[in-house]
């Protein structure tokens, strides 16, 4: 039991993160132009070593001269363990405009990552004048950052989101799998000869939510490598949204509609969240705590259960 009110996430939608590499301007325009919540214009993983630089140079100018709507526009940076991370955000920080939203960190394993970020960010904010203070995305993607999920979500008031990065986070946990997400061929019960399979990867989605839903981040769910399979798409961000996680990424455009539908609370489950407030309603001013909705129970929590599903309906429609 806690007397701490559970702090409320940026009131934002969040159903979908569009990815593209910082060295394929050419997309630009069409992220742009998609269905996405979150622009995630990458400098990290899906840029070479060679083309560093002028990704750095595409990103900054697009930031300014694209008109990006009401997206979220974020840019993951690359790790704290590579040479480059400190100019990503000098250069961004120094010459992007402020249209410029968030800053993602991959890979990161304790609360001292984000500290050190921040203070690089803080102190070129502050000499730049800059007006508008940079937000932070993070991606778990290791046993260090699951290990520490929680000093994490803690680290900084500018953190907004938080996601699992299943790719990477395999590797580190040396999990046996190249698959990026999704139902993996090995991992199954066996019950009278049948096979029953489980979720690799729910442990640590938990783990995320908990942690963000503690400190206030949104928890979102990262890639799914195979982008031709739209029903394991479904599959994955529909075990997601039931954990608490509130959009997923997309790793090609055809994969934003996907994402949206699942992570948009459908009409039927918004009426019956606003029948089961109006039921508790009509509890309440018979001085009931507890009714019946459609032969089942339905008492204080399920009114909290009910708004989680309106307000966010409501922020969708707002956005
Ligand atoms: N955002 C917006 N548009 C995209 C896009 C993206 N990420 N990826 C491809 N497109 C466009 C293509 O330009 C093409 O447009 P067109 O119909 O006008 O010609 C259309 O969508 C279909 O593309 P397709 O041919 O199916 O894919 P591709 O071979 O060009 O690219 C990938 C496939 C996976 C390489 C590409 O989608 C990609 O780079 N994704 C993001 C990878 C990334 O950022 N990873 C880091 C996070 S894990
Ligand atoms: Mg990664």
């Amino acid at each position: 039991m806690s007397f701490r009110i559970q702090p409320a996430p940026p009131a934002r939608p969040n159903r979908c993160q569009l990815f593209g590499p910082g060295s394929r301007p050419a997309i630009f325009e069409k992220m742009a132009g998609s269905a996405a919540d979150v622009i995630n214009l990458d400098l990290e993983d899906s840029v070479a070593p060679s083309d560093k630089d002028s990704a750095r140079a595409n990103i900054i100018q697009a930031i300014g001269d694209i008109d990006w709507g009401k997206k979220t526009l974020s840019v993951r940076i690359n790790g704290l363990d590579t040479p480059y991370w400190y100019r990503d955000v000098v250069d961004l920080l120094e010459q992007a405009s402020e249209r410029i939203d968030q800053i993602m960190i991959p890979k990161v394993g304790c609360a001292g990552d984000i500290y050190a970020v921040d203070a690089l960010v803080t102190a070129v904010e502050r000499a730049k004048g800059r007006s508008k203070p940079i937000k932070f995305e993070v991606i778990i993607e290791s046993a260090a950052g699951i290990a520490h999920v929680e000093e994490i979500a803690a680290a900084s008031p500018r953190l907004e989101a938080m996601s699992l990065g299943a790719a990477d986070f395999a590797a580190s946990m040396g999990m046996s799998t190249t698959g990026i997400g999704g139902t993996q061929e090995n991992y199954y019960m066996l019950h009278e000869g049948a096979k029953h399979w489980s979720d690799p990867w729910h442990w640590a989605q938990a783990a995320i939510v908990a942690a963000c839903r503690t400190h206030g981040v949104l928890p979102v769910d990262g890639p799914f490598g195979d982008f031709s399979d739209d029903e394991g798409f479904r599959a994955q961000a529909l075990r997601s949204a039931t954990l608490g996680m509130v959009g997923k990424w997309a790793i090609h455009p055809k994969q934003v509609t996907l994402a949206n539908e699942v992570f948009t609370p459908s009409d039927k489950a918004v009426s019956e969240a606003r029948e089961i407030l109006a039921a508790m309603d009509a509890a309440k001013a018979k001085g009931e705590g507890a009714t019946v909705y459609k032969g089942r129970l339905v008492d204080i929590a399920s009114i909290k259960q009910a708004e989680v599903i309106v307000k966010q309906a409501e922020l969708i429609a707002a956005g």
